[in-house]
């Protein structure tokens, strides 16, 4: 049995992520490093908030050590100051996470009488957690891109003096093409959306990293898309399972969307063939993950499952395990 005292820091390690969530969605770590020290007045006045609600977060912030407080005046404790969405290692990722999963749990348990599966409008439900989407993927998955597949998966290494277009399709806050395009200097950059929040930010952050001029996005589908030249490099991050079902027809056309020699790159998790390993602390996040992907109408996928997809449309597939997920290449022969 879990003991009772330990079932009560979970459920306060969640109320703690909430208090933070709020802190995040409007800015208050951000105004609160800007003043350094304040009282509810200054940082109302800072944030432009309202007074009333400031007062409690600011009591609470502070019950769960993300602020600290001397008299009246409020400051950032070092874990506060790391929830600013622009600090360097920020965690305000795990707090949005956090949020988000509250969300899609009450949904599924809604749902799970009927087995309606209204389709990934529900990730859109909230307002205040959407616009941190595209910025919580980045910090979640980012880091890994650069250290450990950018150098690790051959396809990139022939990209480093190769001029070419680099697709991605699902792109979010275009994250992945940022990286890619800071890496290759030569390669131009083409990300696709379904969701409109998602291209305005990655237009903006593409401006402000200084790649506008070999880097666009465009709002679409998927399934009917039209590249301006044949692509060198597509890829799709966690993208996959959102289109899982109609995999043959779009794997034959990004064949033929492909030069000879290029590739489709695929970054997911990795659905394990022994459940049994869902217990291990690295796969607990994807067996919950799962249940809110069965929501939006999805599943995650197994490894072989997406290198049998690809070779069933004329692609050579190679697998690169990445802790719980997996890098599938899949290659145009020349
Ligand atoms: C889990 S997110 C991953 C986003 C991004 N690749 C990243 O790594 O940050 C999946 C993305 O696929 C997009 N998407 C899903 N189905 C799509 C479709 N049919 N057409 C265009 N975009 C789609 C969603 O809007 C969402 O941004």
């Amino acid at each position: 049995m879990i003991p009772v005292e330990d079932l009560r820091r979970t459920a306060q390690g969640a109320m703690s992520l909430n208090i933070a969530f709020i802190g995040v969605a409007n800015g208050l770590f951000s105004a609160l490093y800007l003043l350094q020290k304040a009282d509810v007045d200054r940082l109302a006045q800072q944030s432009g908030m309202d007074r009333g609600y400031l007062e409690r977060w600011c009591d609470a912030a502070y019950a769960f050590g993300w602020l600290e407080r001397d008299g009246a005046l409020f400051s950032l404790s070092e874990d506060g100051a790391a929830m600013r969405p622009e600090a360097e290692n920020s965690q305000m990722a795990i707090a949005v996470g956090a949020v988000l999963s509250a969300h899609m749990a009450e949904r599924a348990a809604g749902l799970m009488r009927t087995g309606e599966r209204p389709g990934e409008k529900v990730l859109a439900e909230r307002e205040t957690i959407l616009p941190w989407f595209g910025a919580m993927l980045e910090l979640n998955f980012r880091s890994t891109f650069e250290n450990e597949i950018l150098p690790r998966v051959g396809i990139f290494q022939e990209m480093n003096d190769k001029s070419g277009l680099a697709v991605d399709l699902g792109c979010g806050n275009g994250w992945y093409l940022r990286a890619l395009l800071g890496r290759c200097r030569l390669l131009q950059g083409l990300g696709l959306d379904g969701f409109a929040e998602n291209i305005l930010q990655a237009t903006a952050k593409a401006e402000a990293e200084g790649l506008s001029g070999r880097l666009q996005f465009a709002e679409g589908d998927i399934h009917q898309f039209q590249l301006p030249r044949p692509a060198d490099l597509i890829v799709m991050n966690r993208a996959l399972h959102h289109v899982w079902e109609l995999r043959g027809t779009l794997f034959d056309r990004l064949h033929r969307e492909l030069n000879p020699g290029g590739a489709v790159v695929i970054w997911e998790p990795a659905w394990p063939e022994d459940v049994g390993i869902l217990r291990q602390p690295e796969y607990r996040g994807m067996a919950f993950q799962n249940v809110t992907e069965h929501v939006q109408g999805n599943h995650f996928l197994r490894p072989p499952e997406i290198s049998a997809a690809l070779e069933a449309s004329g692609f050579q597939s190679e697998l690169y395990p990445v802790g719980s997920d997996v890098v599938v290449v899949g290659r145009r022969p020349v």
